[in-house]
This record gives structure tokens, C-alpha cells and sequence, in this order.
């Protein structure tokens, strides 16, 4: 039997094809537009989703219809997607990384207050969360809100058009700020500050359950009989559980679009200091979360925008001199989630001389997206978390040079997946899960997901970039107030 996992990501939709035991039989990519409206917005359109995702699947699938028997997704998290009475969209999707509800923010941290949103939903207000997005709709756009008959989520508006299932997941509800994590259900206190009712939002399922089917028109387009839909993941979840980091006291890295550090655990907690975040994971247990807004899309505008080349090895070839500090880059080019909190702050290149060349600048660029995922994990560690390895995924991580630099920077072993598809393997997990291939996630990923080497931390190289880790730090403090 055939499986199709589907990964809703910001630059693209990545659709991989794999039978009952997780070998990959094809994959495809469909991109789609970003748009950026004004500085430090981010948009998308969610019939550009629907249609890749339509065309992808023809392609993924080809003469192999007959033995499609399951589908999932998982999906960026976060995104405001809001639909009329005919369900169509209103407006573009507001994604997560748009940071235009500062002032929102500011209103639900502050008037309404941390502890209070922390009691009903186990997380603070930051701009790329769903419930501000309303708000600033509610505020900005009254006559598209009052028109506005169903809220949802990037992967669960994929998930609607091809199954008809208004419905999502305790990993991607987490993310909404309307969600109470600790007890699995929609948030009144919430619904209420966002002047929204529950019937617009979508049913909570298990990320794993079979709660549909592909419409009958697009399963005959495949040549398909009845293909089961499981509502999948947020792309974070979903990724854990395509690396096999399930279960309680693991941890994943993912270098893509956005970076973050994910800490498995068995019970609810939430962070005191507010700076990472409190999820469900897809597994039916619990997580926390840091999120950098730019990783590997730092490196991407630094190649194609700024240097305007498309080779990133040749580029990262001339590197030399690892840790040696120099050149700082803060990588706040969409503001930063994690720990910061903070929309107004943006990337930074420091301490160029006339003697600076363009390699080390590349090199600053990594070493600091590095940092600010080390900010996440030194966060994990002040709440008490021992963490000593993760598993790694995401396009920036294709780079051993990178995969170095972050090792050595979070002092952490990092293990090397397989199967490098993260989030669209872990849907398909779900998938096969739902279909009843396996009798729980876990006990699919424990089969299914293997390792391919890792990479170790150099004492000394570590102990150059604790050093720089503190002159990192030092930056962004004393910039805090010019931003
Ligand atoms: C997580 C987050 C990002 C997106 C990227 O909180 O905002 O990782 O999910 O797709």
C-alpha cells in the first residue's frame, strides 16, 4: 500500500510517495508566491496551496493510483486563514513569520496579561500566532471579519478542500493562542477576547486519526479508490515524528525557512520565562518550542539577494577560521520569536574592517543563525532541561560545513536522519498510522525511521563558540533600544 505525505512549507509544498515500511517511492516540490506587502508582513494565497497541492499529487502519484491508501500533512504552523460563507478566502493568509500585531500583542500581554494567557493556554501572545492576527483583523479590516465564517490553519485548509473534513490537531491548535494545550480543547476565554465563536473553528482530532477521505472527484483524477485523510501535524511536529522523536525527554533542530529546537516530554509544563513555547506534539504527548524566524532563509538572502549567486557550496569552500568571531550577524531579518519576542528587531552585520572579505561574512551568517538557536537551547537549559543531542533536519542542514558550525555552537551531538523529507515523512507516518499500518505513532516511527552518522562536538572548537556566543548575545542587547 501506498502513502502520500504532504508538506505545506512556506516556499513551497513538498509531496513524497512511500509504501507501508517508509521507503520513498517519489517525491515532488510546487512553489508558490510569498508576498511581503510592506516590511515585516508575509502572505500567501491558499488557493496557490490547494492548486500545487493538486497538481503535485498528479504528479507524485502517476500510474500508481490503485494503491494509494492513506494521506496526511503537515503544514507551517500559525498561518490565519479566514473564509466566507461560500468558503472562500477573504483575504490572503496572514503567515507566521508576519509580524504586523505588535500592538495586539502588546494588548493581550500586557492589559489582558501573561499569567492569564498563560492559565488558559499555556503560552504568551508573539505576532506570528493566530489569536493577535484576528485581533489586528478585527481592528484593520472590520468588514472582513464581520464576514468571516470559518478560522483555520494552512494544512487544515488543504486538508478541507481535498476531504470536506473541517477539522485540525492538538500540535497545530497549540500555535493559535485560542487553544488550551493542557487540557485539549478550544480556549472560551480566548474565543471571547477575539470576538470569534467555537462553530468557526475547526474540530480537534487526533493528529493520527482517519477522519475522512479524499473527495471522490480528485481520488478518481488519481486513479484512486478510498483514500483515508488524517489530519497530520504542524510542520514542527511533524518533523519529530519523521525523525523518529517521539516519546518523552528527545529533541529535534530544524534549519529550514524558520529554525527550531523541539523538546519531547510525556506531561504539559510551560516555561516559565515565556521564551520557549508550550505545544502538544503529535504523538499524543507534549512539547516545547523555540522559533527563530530566519535560518536557512538568512542564508538564502545573503546568497541570491546580496551576493546574487546561486552556489552556496563554492561560497562556503572559501570559509576558514570557525569561531574566530570578527564578523557577528544577527539573523533578525523578519524580527525574532525566540526568546526576544520582539517584531521590531532586525538583522545586523558587525565588526567589518577594511580587511573583511566576503567568506567571512558567509561565515558570519551561519555561525549567527547558530547563536540564535543556541538562544533557544540555553532557554531549555535555564528552565532545567538537559539536552546533550538532537536529531536534525531542514534544507540548511544539506551543508556539512553548517551541520559543523551548529554542533559546536549548541554543544550537542546532532544525528543525521535517513530520510532528510522531515515534516512530509512524518505525515505520511501519520498516514500509515491512521490507516491502521501501525497500532500508534509511535510505535510507526520506532520502525520506520533510521539514522545516517552524526556529528560530534570538538571541545576545543565548542569552547571558541562559547566565547563568541557571549559576544552574540552582547549585540542584540545593546541594540534592543535602536530597534
Ligand atoms: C513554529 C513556526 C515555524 C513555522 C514554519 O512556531 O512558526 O517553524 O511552522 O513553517
Amino acid at each position: 500500500m501506498l502513502y502520500v505525505g504532504i508538506d505545506l512549507g512556506t516556499s513551497s509544498v513538498k509531496l513524497i510517495l512511500c509504501d507501508e515500511k517508509g521507503t520513498i517511492i517519489n517525491t515532488v516540490t510546487k512553489e508558490y508566491p510569498l508576498s511581503f506587502p510592506k516590511e515585516g508582513w508575509a502572505e500567501q494565497n491558499p488557493s496557490d496551496w490547494y492548486e500545487q497541492t493538486v497538481l503535485g499529487l498528479r504528479e507524485l502519484v502517476g500510474v500508481r493510483g490503485a494503491e494509494l491508501r492513506g494521506l496526511s500533512f503537515g503544514g507551517q504552523m500559525h498561518g490565519l486563514v479566514m473564509l466566507d460563507e461560500n468558503d472562500e478566502p477573504l483575504r490572503p493568509a496572514i503567515l507566521w513569520n508576519d509580524g504586523r500585531s505588535a500592538e495586539e500583542c502588546a494588548y493581550l500581554n500586557n492589559a489582558i496579561g501573561r499569567e492569564k494567557l498563560s492559565e488558559w493556554t499555556g503560552n504568551i501572545a508573539f505576532p506570528g500566532f493566530t489569536a493577535p492576527k484576528i485581533l489586528w483583523v478585527k481592528k484593520h479590516e472590520p468588514e472582513i471579519f464581520a464576514r468571516c465564517k470559518k478560522i483555520m490553519l494552512p494544512k487544515d485548509y488543504l486538508c478541507y478542500r481535498l476531504s470536506g473534513e473541517f477539522v485540525t490537531e492538538p500540535s497545530d491548535a497549540s500555535g493559535t493562542l485560542l487553544y488550551d494545550v493542557k487540557n485539549g480543547r478550544w480556549s472560551r476565554e480566548m474565543l471571547d477576547i477575539c470576538g470569534i465563536t467555537e462553530d468557526m473553528l475547526p474540530k480537534v482530532r487526533r493528529s493520527s486519526e482517519a477522519v475522512g477521505t479524499l473527495k471522490r472527484e480528485l481520488a478518481e483524477t488519481l486513479g484512486a479508490g478510498e483514500v483515508i485523510v488524517a489530519p497530520g501535524a504542524g510542520d514542527n511536529a511533524a518533523a519529530a515524528i519523521g525523525m523518529g522523536v517521539v516519546g518523552p525527554g528527545k529533541c529535534s533542530i530544524s534549519v529550514g525557512t524558520s529554525g527550531t529546537v523541539f523538546i519531547t516530554s510525556d506531561k504539559f509544563a510551560a516555561d516559565g520565562g515565556n521564551a520557549l513555547h508550550s505545544f502538544a506534539h503529535a504523538d499524543g504527548g507534549f512539547h516545547l518550542m523555540g522559533c527563530v524566524l530566519s535560518a536557512a532563509s538568512c542564508n538564502k538572502w545573503w546568497m541570491e539577494d546580496i551576493l546574487n549567486t546561486a552556489g552556496y557550496n563554492a561560497e562556503q569552500e572559501k570559509i576558514t577560521g570557525l569561531g574566530e568571531g570578527g564578523v557577528f550577524f544577527l539573523p533578525y531579518l523578519m524580527g525574532e520569536r525566540s526568546p526576544h519576542n520582539d517584531p521590531a528587531a532586525r538583522g545586523v552585520f558587525a565588526g567589518m574592517s577594511m580587511s573583511t572579505a566576503r567568506a567571512e561574512m558567509t561565515r558570519a551568517v551561519l555561525e549567527g543563525v547558530a547563536y540564535a538557536l543556541r538562544d533557544c537551547v540555553e532557554a531549555a537549559r535555564a528552565a532545567g532541561i538537559e539536552i546533550t543531542e538532537a536529531r536534525l533536519c531542514g534544507g540548511g542542514m544539506k551543508s556539512p560545513l553548517w551541520r559543523k558550525i551548529l554542533a559546536n555552537v549548541l554543544r550537542l551531538r546532532l544525528d543525521i536522519p535517513a530520510c532528510g523529507e522531515g515534516p512530509a515523512y512524518g505525515a505520511a507516518i501519520l498516514a500509515m498510522t491512521a490507516a491502521g499500518e501501525y497500532s500508534s505513532v509511535k510505535e510507526a516511527a520506532e520502525l520506520i525511521v533510521k539514522t545516517d552518522g552524526f556529528i560530534e562536538v570538538d571541545e576545543r572548537l565548542a569552547e571558541k563558540y562559547d566565547r563568541g556566543y557571549e559576544r552574540y548575545k552582547a549585540l542584540y542587547q545593546s541594540l534592543k533600544g535602536w530597534f
